[in-house]
């Protein structure tokens, strides 16, 4: 069967402060770690050997997913000593794989949330017999990612890395950070020095004449990178709209995990989860929201579309709104915080300090 790699090495700095103590993949969505879901659903798909590309806060991943028999997995950890990149994560796990020079291993990003059909990829890649296949997405704006044109065949004609002026923005197909490498493509990839995929090794087999296939589809897709997109992904999750086998608990309106307390007149609405340990206050409304363990937020508080930290604190009344509370932090009663608004681990806002309108 397929083996896997997992790219869980980046430094998720579009995420901070969630990412100061926790690497993205481990940030809960949905109440679990969100490679969880991930692993979840490439187990569900077939694979069973996932080797795990490992660099910044390397060392919490084995301790909580141990050799992986509990997800029906065979894992494997391999850490770089200095961060070698996508492509050269990938090259740096070579010899964990056990693939034959021809076969088929999977790559996947480990921050994306989707409904991808692995299954038909690897098939795509198998029947185009192409070197690497890819998974493509369509998105509205495609500024912010690598646009990945493709003939009428969906044979891949060039990478156009982060297109800015309306004459680059030759298509709305971006690459979606799932991929199907022939094992001994892997091998060309240079060892011992940081190597970026999707900016050196996609561009150069596609210069030397390699066959890259693409595979568009209209699944449900979304880059968990920054706040916004994470806490939309987590409720997406909790709300049954991205599919995953892993949500702790039945999807709907909303989710609290075994030994959170939510009181009685709260309101949880739009995908919220509350994790283990968490303590939400009466009369307290989170909508579309992720409030981490062991978290606080007293009664009355007012929380959308916002990421509570660990052990953060919320005071009574207090807004957030597209906000980011890190670990430990404790932001007092009668605040308001809208706008993308970062408030870093264990950093205390004073009852009252901040608002973006009148107290009266
Ligand atoms: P930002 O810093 O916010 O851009 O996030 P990131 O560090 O995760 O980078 P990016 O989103 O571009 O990374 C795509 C995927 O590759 C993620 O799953 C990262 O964990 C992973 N990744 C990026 N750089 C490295 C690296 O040097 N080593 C390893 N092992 N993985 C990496």
């Amino acid at each position: 069967m397929t083996e896997a790699i997992l790219l869980v090495g980046g430094k998720g700095t579009r995420l901070r402060p969630m990412t100061v103590n926790t690497p993205k993949p481990m940030v809960p969505a949905a109440g679990v770690p969100f490679l969880t879901h991930q692993l979840a659903r490439a187990r569900a798909a077939g694979v069973e050997h996932i080797v795990l590309a490992t660099s910044y806060l390397a060392e919490v991943f084995e301790p909580y997913f141990g050799d992986g028999s509990s997800l029906g997995l065979h894992l494997e950890y391999v850490t770089e000593v200095e961060p070698l990149g996508t492509g050269g994560a990938i090259r740096n796990v070579a010899e964990r794989l056990t693939s034959g020079p021809d076969e088929p291993v999977l790559i996947f990003n480990g921050d994306i949330l989707t409904g991808l059909d692995i299954r038909a990829l690897v098939h795509t890649h198998e029947t185009s017999g192409a070197d690497v296949s890819l998974h493509l997405t369509r998105v509205e704006d495609p500024r912010a990612f690598g646009l990945v044109p493709t003939d009428p065949t969906g044979r891949v004609t060039a990478f156009l890395e982060k297109p800015q002026t309306p004459e680059e923005i030759v298509t709305d197909q971006i690459n979606a950070g799932a991929y199907v490498f022939r094992r001994s493509v892997i091998d060309s990839i240079p060892a011992g020095r940081p190597v970026s995929v999707e900016r050196e090794t996609f561009p150069g087999l596609l210069a030397d004449g390699a066959h890259l296939q693409g595979m568009v589809d209209s699944t449900y897709w979304l880059d968990l990178g920054t706040p916004q997109a994470f806490v939309r992904g987590s409720a997406d999750l909790v709300l049954g709209r991205a599919p995953s086998p892993a949500v702790p608990g039945r999807c709907g309106d909303r989710l609290v995990v075994d030994g959170a307390e939510v009181a009685a007149d709260a309101k949880l609405t739009g995908g919220t989860v509350v994790c283990a340990g968490a303590v939400v206050g009466e009369g307290a409304r989170i909508d579309g929201s992720a409030v981490m363990a062991g978290a606080v937020v007293e009664p009355g508080a007012v929380v959308t579309d916002s990421l509570v930290g660990e052990g953060a604190r919320i005071g009574a009344r207090t807004v957030l709104h597209g906000a980011v509370i890190g670990d430990g932090a404790h932001v007092g009663a009668d605040n308001e915080l809208r706008d993308g608004v970062r408030v870093w681990c264990g950093a205390h806002l004073p009852a009252g300090a901040v608002r973006f309108s009148s107290d009266q």
